[in-house]
């Protein structure tokens, strides 16, 4: 398991391979006095690297372990790891997604090329290096188009372009990115498709919806971004989208593994294809998971990958919906507004409030999607849910300063 310690998540699906029987061996770049207590007691063993990002030296160490402990398989469920645990795999002779396979899940260019010969409908895209290639791209697609790093996360120069002169702009802000995405723009709602996998198999999955766009989430402040794990994912509307999900896995030909997909609902009801990742979502996403269905997706996760099965039921019990807060002003928060109010109006409904203590200095909203806390609810009606969540954006306020 490469970095098992390192996003906080990663230690939940350590654990969830102890429990289901395999021996995990951790290789990070934490020291390992520094792991939580927990997750070294799901390690069997634990390698610090000699520098982990630098592939010829971690692929030497790796080699060197295997030669003292036998490894059976290579996961990485954090995006920049993907690449070295291919590489990883590829050294020791593995199975699982080679480095060639790891490329259309995060070029987000070879991705869509793969996609549309598959006759999967994507924005209308291209690859662009140069000033002048950005302005002949958006000469065939027309505005509005999306300007956006290849190979990006959490919305990080990412913009929407509507003019000459916004292109312009986006051109200056993105000069830093060696090569981006320009698309036509999608006018919709977001969702998400989400699977375990095992052997090509579709175990599990999940759809999500984000409210706002997480772009629009991204560039006001004021927004507290929401995500909501549907319950009825048999919805009609949404099954344009699931339908796709499927097709993208199998054009992918990914086999094995957690999956995280994007997609766009157009008003007229097409769906057209985001971006795929070959790990889960982040920011506590696989927590929602866990809510909806009373299961351990965790644990899940790891038995799939372990044993090529999934043999917790899935009941779909909940809709579960995450809220994101924002302090307003800067510094410490001071003093937190409404709180007695939502635990009063909604408390059985309440899975988890996470929000940063009184005193305790603001998180960089723009870096952290979990900015400075958040509150997961949950509820079988889904107008239920979202009065709760629209609940918690509008009335629960943290103040900083
Ligand atoms: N073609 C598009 N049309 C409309 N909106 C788009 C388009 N591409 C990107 N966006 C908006 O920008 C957001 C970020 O883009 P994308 O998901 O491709 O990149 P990302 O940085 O990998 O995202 P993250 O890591 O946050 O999931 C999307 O969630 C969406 O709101
Ligand atoms: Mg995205």
């Amino acid at each position: 398991m490469i970095s098992p310690g390192y996003p906080a998540e990663m230690q939940r699906f350590t654990r969830g391979l102890a429990e289901v029987g395999a021996q995990v061996i951790g290789f990070g770049d934490q020291p390992q006095a520094g792991l939580d207590g927990d997750v070294k007691k799901s390690l069997s063993a634990y390698f610090q690297a000699e520098s982990l990002w630098d592939e010829s030296t971690s692929v030497a160490q790796i080699r060197r372990i295997a030669d003292q402990m036998q490894i059976d398989r290579v996961e990485c469920l954090w995006e920049p790891g993907m690449g070295l645990a291919a590489a990883f795999r590829e050294a020791l002779g593995l199975p699982g997604l080679t480095v060639a396979q790891t490329v259309p899940f995060r070029d987000k260019e070879t991705m869509k090329q793969v996609l549309d010969h598959a006759g999967i409908r994507t924005p209308h895209h291209y690859r662009v290096r140069t000033s002048d290639e950005a302005r002949e791209a958006v000469e065939k697609i027309g505005y509005p188009v999306i300007v956006k790093p290849i190979a990006g996360a959490g919305a990080t120069d990412t913009y929407r372009v509507d003019s000459d002169e916004e292109l312009d702009q986006a051109i200056g802000a993105v000069r830093h990115v060696e090569e981006v995405s320009v698309e036509e723009f999608v006018e919709g709602e977001e969702f998400t498709f989400d699977t375990i996998c095992s052997g090509g198999t579709v175990h599990y999955f999940n759809m999500m919806w984000y409210r706002p766009r997480p772009l629009e989430g991204k560039l006001k402040e004021w927004i507290s971004p929401q995500a909501i794990a549907l319950r009825d994912v048999d919805d009609p509307k949404l099954a344009a989208g699931r339908e796709m999900g499927f097709k993208v896995l199998d054009a992918l030909q990914f086999r094995t593994g957690f999956t995280h997909m994007e997609w766009y609902l157009k008003a007229d009801g097409e769906a057209v294809f985001g971006e795929i990742g070959g790990r889960p979502p982040g920011a506590n996403a696989v927590e929602l998971m866990n809510y909806a269905c009373d299961i351990d997706v965790f644990r899940g996760w790891a038995e799939a990958v372990v044993h090529d099965r999934f043999t917790q039921t899935v009941e779909r019990k909940y809709n579960c919906g995450i809220v994101f807060k924002r302090a307003q002003g800067q510094g410490r928060i001071r003093r937190i507004d409404g709180l007695d109010g939502i635990v009063d109006r909604f408390g059985p409904h309440i899975a988890r409030i996470d929000l940063l203590p009184v005193g305790s200095p603001r998180r960089d909203w723009k870096q952290v999607q979990i900015s400075d806390g958040f509150v997961i609810v949950r509820h079988p009606d889904l107008q239920e849910t979202l009065g709760m969540t629209d609940a918690v954006a509008n009335d629960l306020n943290l103040y900083a300063g």
